[in-house]
């Protein structure tokens, strides 16, 4: 079985991080989406991975390599624009060949990984297996509805009055008969080849597709809310290592501290990770907060965030929450006349200010 990532794609709800790096790299608990995506098709037992890119296909390579990092045979599968999750399984057929595979949206996260379903599929033999978690709002999905022997019976998207509350999670696992169907459909009216309408074709044509429902959690990491959200999930189950130099501070719970680091007079309360060669002074680090290499942080409170790289926060009045702060940024107090907020920002940004 090989695996196919999608790590193409237009990336608009996560913007501004997106007009200059790709979502998929965004890291959570200090480790981008992507690595989870692939960590996860090696710990399946999968070595060959084709990764689909597209605008951002430089960085991306420059971040998996030839994938021997993570013990995977890696090739790169262009897609001249965003047509469509379907449009990506077309073009990708030719490195899929005759074998099955496991399509991963390379901005997802599973708890539980994708072994339990690989071994379902090889199990059981479906034409197609997808993979449906129980949500409360099916208004805003892509939504399976079953038939009586359990198996799907129509994909519907983002339905109005839903007659099942299974959302389709960003992991799917397809034999070759799949081409036929990316081949058949037509564009949607958002002008997407649509994987639902793929899948449907195969319902259609009478081949099995059967649902596998998941129990961890699952998030799609392609919203600033959802992000934070996956952020914090991963850090509770993080593992104490504290490296850098501290001075007079207090470090409470689960907080890794990467080398080089040094952290004076701070109160740092887990889950917490701070990355290699950051700067921390007279600051309260507060649960669910993930802090990239060299970042600078001096008299500020800050929790529930993710900052990357090298970015400096200091001197706030009131606590930073909730945010996604994306590299080189500073954002510090400042004593010049006339007292004003003093900004240069860029496209799609969110500020909130009190
Ligand atoms: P989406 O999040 O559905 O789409 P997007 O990345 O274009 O984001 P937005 O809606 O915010 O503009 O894509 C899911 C994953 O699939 C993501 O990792 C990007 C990838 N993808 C492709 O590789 N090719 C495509 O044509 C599309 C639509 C997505």
């Amino acid at each position: 079985m090989k695996g196919l990532i999608l790590s193409g794609g237009a990336g608009t709800r996560l913007r501004p991080i997106t007009h200059t790096a790709a979502k998929q790299l965004v890291p959570v608990a200090n480790k981008p989406v992507l690595f989870y995506g692939l960590e996860a098709m090696r710990a399946a037992g999968i070595d060959e991975v084709g990764i689909v890119v597209g605008d951002t296909r430089a960085e991306i390579e420059a971040a998996v390599g030839d994938g021997s990092a993570f013990d995977l045979a890696v090739t790169y599968l262009p897609q001249d624009a965003p047509r469509g999750l379907a449009h990506a399984v077309l073009i990708s057929e030719g490195f899929l060949g005759d074998e099955p595979f496991v399509m991963y949206l390379g901005d997802n996260l599973l708890k539980e990984g994708i072994q339990p379903f690989v071994r379902a599929f090889e199990a059981t033999g479906p034409d197609a297996l997808i993979l449906l978690q129980k949500v409360a709002d099916p208004q805003s999905y892509g939504i399976a509805e079953l038939d009586g022997d359990g198996c799907v019976s129509r994909l519907v998207e983002k339905p109005a009055e839903p007659r099942s509350d299974l959302a389709l999670v960003g992991v799917y696992l397809f034999t070759p008969a799949v081409f036929e169907s990316v081949k058949a459909i037509e564009p949607s009216a958002r002008g997407e080849l649509e994987i639902t309408d793929a899948i449907q074709h195969m319902v259609d044509r009478g081949l099995r597709v059967e649902p596998h429902v998941v129990t961890g959690w699952w998030k799609d990491t392609g919203k600033l809310e959802d992000m934070l959200e996956a952020n914090r999930l991963v850090l509770s189950t993080l593992v104490r290592d504290v490296q850098g130099d501290l001075h007079e501070t207090t470090i409470e719970g689960p907080v890794v501290v990467g080398p080089g680091s040094r952290l004076e007079r701070c109160t740092v309360r887990g889950p917490v990770v701070i990355g290699a060669g950051c700067r921390l002074s007279d600051t309260f680090v507060g649960p669910y907060t993930s802090l990239s290499d060299g970042v600078v942080v001096d008299h500020a409170e800050i929790e529930h965030s993710i900052v990357l790289e090298n970015s400096r926060i200091s001197h706030l009045s009131t606590r930073m929450s909730d945010s996604l702060i994306g590299r080189d940024c500073v954002i510090a107090h400042s004593d010049a006349r006339p007292v004003a907020y003093r900004f240069l920002v860029g496209d799609s940004c969110q500020i909130g200010i009190l």
